[in-house]
């Protein structure tokens, strides 16, 4: 039987929530994964430092153990020097998102005006903090992202020091973008790696296929797959794992985001294995966001085989993707 070991598997852009959602979701992700960078966007967000340390230990105390390592973020606001030096050891990077963009994310930027944010993203850069990016406008659904271009072009060239990280990237606009700039970065889902929008909604709506960004075009498909696939160094791999209650998902009115974090790993075998590049997915799924971030995880060894793994209905009320679905790779061992 064919099988395929990972080391220390990172999770570059992970949603754990809080409460009950936390309880029932964070124990999945650390279960295969050595560490995750954990979004800011609860109601309210994280945007402080007591709130960045009480949330990293509701998330360590929802763990069964000690080896996952949140990487926390901060809610991006304007803030002032003083206040990042106070918090940047608590932090691995801020994430912005643009007002009103996504789930919640009312309390975002609203204008991209560089000499308000100068002050906040010179000093990030000066202390080597990533930014990471919702990259979106609020234009036509297809067209949000490559709008979004000419912001990343005045963030990079304004703070060519400054690591940024585009997030979940879904257009072939945005790959373009990776050898134009030294500075950019970018995280990439397994569900960006399959899906168009023709399965989302080209046939019988697919909610739990919903998120933001939406799926795109084929071409944009095969330039994600393509710098995937050969591992770019400059890409890794973050889920966007974003669970909804069931209910919110399948409901007039649905939730955007997918729900991936205990299935990743299985289909990133399947999709690596397809293409002949399995000896590629250790770089995207750990080594390149080891070195883009400077992050050293703990050891952590995950080997997958190949034969049928049946998607469980649901996860503790939340509906995964391919949800009742056989998928060819699962999971042999944790060590
Ligand atoms: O689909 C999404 N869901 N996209 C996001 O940017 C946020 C996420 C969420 O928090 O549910
Ligand atoms: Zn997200």
């Amino acid at each position: 039987m064919k099988t395929h070991t990972l080391l220390m598997p990172l999770d570059m852009h992970l949603h754990l929530r809080d409460g009950v959602m936390l309880q029932n979701v964070a124990p999945l992700s650390a279960y295969s994964f050595s560490g995750a960078v954990v979004m800011p966007n609860l109601v309210p967000p994280v945007e402080n430092k007591a709130d960045v340390i009480a949330y990293k230990a509701r998330i360590m105390a929802a763990v069964p153990n000690d080896y996952f390592e949140p990487y926390m973020t901060l809610f991006y606001k304007n803030y002032d020097k003083a206040f990042l030096e106070s918090v940047a050891d608590e932090i691995t990077a801020i994430k912005l998102y643009p007002a009103g963009i996504t789930t919640n994310s009312e309390g975002g930027v609203s204008s991209f005006n560089i000499e308000e944010m100068r002050v906040t993203l010179q000093a990030m850069s000066d202390m080597e903090i990533p930014l990471c990016v919702h990259g979106e406008t609020d234009g036509f659904v297809m067209d949000r992202e490559a709008e979004f271009m000419s912001i990343y072009e005045l963030l990079a060239s304004n703070f060519p020091k400054l690591k940024i990280i585009m997030e979940h990237i879904t257009t072939k606009e945005a790959v373009a973008m990776l050898d134009k700039y030294e500075n950019l970065y970018a995280t990439i889902t397994v569900h960006h790696l399959i899906l168009t929008l023709d399965d989302v909604v080209g046939g019988m709506m697919q909610p739990h296929l919903f998120c933001k960004p939406i799926a795109k075009r084929p071409e944009d498909l095969d330039a994600l797959l393509s710098v995937a696939l050969e591992a770019h160094p400059k890409v890794m791999f973050g889920s966007d794992s974003a669970p909804h209650p069931q209910h919110k998902k399948e409901s007039c009115g649905c939730a955007a985001g997918v729900f991936t974090a205990p299935i990743a790993l299985q289909l990133l075998c399947e999709i690596f294995d397809q293409f002949g590049k399995l000896d590629n997915l250790q770089a995207f799924i750990s080594d390149n966001a080891q070195s883009i971030y400077g992050i050293c995880p703990e050891f952590k060894e995950i080997t997958l085989e190949e034969r049928p793994f049946v998607v469980p209905a649901n996860y503790s009320g939340v509906v995964p993707m391919y949800a009742g679905e056989t998928l060819s790779w699962a999971i042999e061992s944790v060590d």
